[in-house]
């Protein structure tokens, strides 16, 4: 069930956000704000119906004790900002205080509570903190996508004391992630990336039946090459994951799935500005360098295949993007993905900041806010969060 299935006017509503957004180091600022602006259509559906809304969230991993970098009231400004009227927060998520904060609330109000993980038993999924969760509202809304693999006391315990639904993003989000998995348009590609194959290889099991193409770049690879044989240099092997890999690349030749490996990549002596860089073929990979980005001739046969597709989904970078020069297959992915005529999306995470950053996040089908949980839905288990909520049958 969603918000659309309840009656919410004159009604407390405690929505669960995911507004665990990037944070500047040094200043504190939100660096990305997309967390934020992904809940703004469940906050006005309810403010627009007369419901006294309260949003929780988590923000960073404090565990379980109150830091100050972590506070939500910047994240309260921006939505303040955003919204273009003031969001009060509260400086706990739960007590007399915050009830009576609760209290003063007219309809159509908005309150954000502080952060959830200052309180060890969120993360213990802890039954009295989810009953004092629980006490502060009539409804509880589940919009967390993002953190919906996670079986928390605000995401999963305290659906056992409220009527409990689904907002309108985690909906969104469920809805696009399904249809790929369900009914994608071929040829389907999943373009995947970042350092580890241990994270993806769930995802990578689940959609083999699935897709035509599987596209891989980044750090992951060099598992790939190694279970190939190629030298690979200081790159990270995963050791434990060499036998699957190898598995894997039978399983998609028996299967007639298409999966490209780079046939270049550039190298590294470190990631200093004063490092040397090179470009080579992966036969020609000096065992003193580390693989840091795809090469050229790479990001040419990565593009003309995602030319070919109708459905594209892309999780994890090419790269070490974070370092400019390295950044330079990533970008190209992003690019190519953007000037597709497919349906293309894009895994939370790095993958979304980097799609966000570069500007190229409104020219995607949908980028998702969900890293992990992204990842858990595609490999197909069930997210806590999700099956705690009310089924429409029931
Ligand atoms: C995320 O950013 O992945 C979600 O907000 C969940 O956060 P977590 O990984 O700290 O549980
Ligand atoms: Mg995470």
């Amino acid at each position: 069930m969603t918000v659309r299935d309840i009656e919410v006017n004159n009604k407390r509503v405690l929505v669960r956000v995911d507004f665990n957004v990037p944070l500047d180091e040094g200043t504190g600022v939100i660096t990305d704000d997309s967390r934020i602006r992904a809940v703004l259509p469940t906050i006005k559906y309810l403010t627009d119906r007369g419901a006294k809304v309260i949003l929780c969230s988590h923000l960073g991993r404090p565990k379980g004790k109150v830091v100050d970098k972590l506070r939500l009231a910047v994240v309260a400004q921006r939505l303040s900002q955003i919204l273009g009227r003031q969001v009060k927060s509260t400086k706990d998520c739960i007590g007399s205080d915050v009830e009576e904060a609760v209290e003063k609330l007219k309809n159509g109000n908005v309150l954000l509570l502080e952060n959830v993980r200052f309180h060890p038993e969120e993360e213990g999924n802890d039954a009295s903190f989810a009953q004092a969760l629980a006490r502060l509202a009539d409804i509880y809304v589940n919009d967390a996508f993002g953190a919906a693999h996670r079986s928390h006391a605000s995401i999963v315990g305290i659906t056992k004391y409220l009527p409990s639904v689904a907002g309108l993003l985690l909906e969104k989000e469920i809805e696009v992630l399904g249809s790929i998995l369900d009914h994608p348009a071929h040829p389907f590609a999943a373009l995947l990336g970042g350092a580890k194959v241990s994270d993806k290889i769930g995802m990578i099991e689940n959609i083999i039946g699935k897709v035509d193409y599987i596209l891989i770049g980044g750090g992951m690879a060099a598992t790939f090459f190694k279970a190939k044989s190629y030298e690979v240099g200081l790159s990270l092997v995963e050791k434990d994951m060499l036998d699957l890999v190898a598995r894997l690349m039978q399983d998609t030749a028996k299967r007639g799935v298409r999966l490209l490996l780079p046939v270049d990549v550039v190298v590294a002596d470190g990631l200093s500005p004063e490092a040397k860089v090179s470009t080579v073929a992966i036969e020609n990979i000096s065992p003193r360098l580390k693989i840091v980005d795809i090469g050229p001739r790479t990001i040419k046969d990565f593009s003309e295949e995602l030319q070919r597709c109708q459905t594209v989904f892309w999780n994890g970078p090419m790269g070490i993007y974070e370092v400019p020069r390295f950044a330079r297959g990533t970008q190209a992915m992003a690019e190519r993905l953007a000037g597709l005529d497919a349906t293309t999306v894009i895994g939370g995470g790095s993958t979304a900041e980097v799609v966000t950053k570069s500007g190229l996040a409104s020219r995607m089908t949908f980028v998702s806010t969900g890293g992990g949980a992204s990842l858990k839905f595609l490999a197909g288990k069930e997210l806590p969060g999700v099956a705690a909520l009310l089924n429409k049958s029931s």
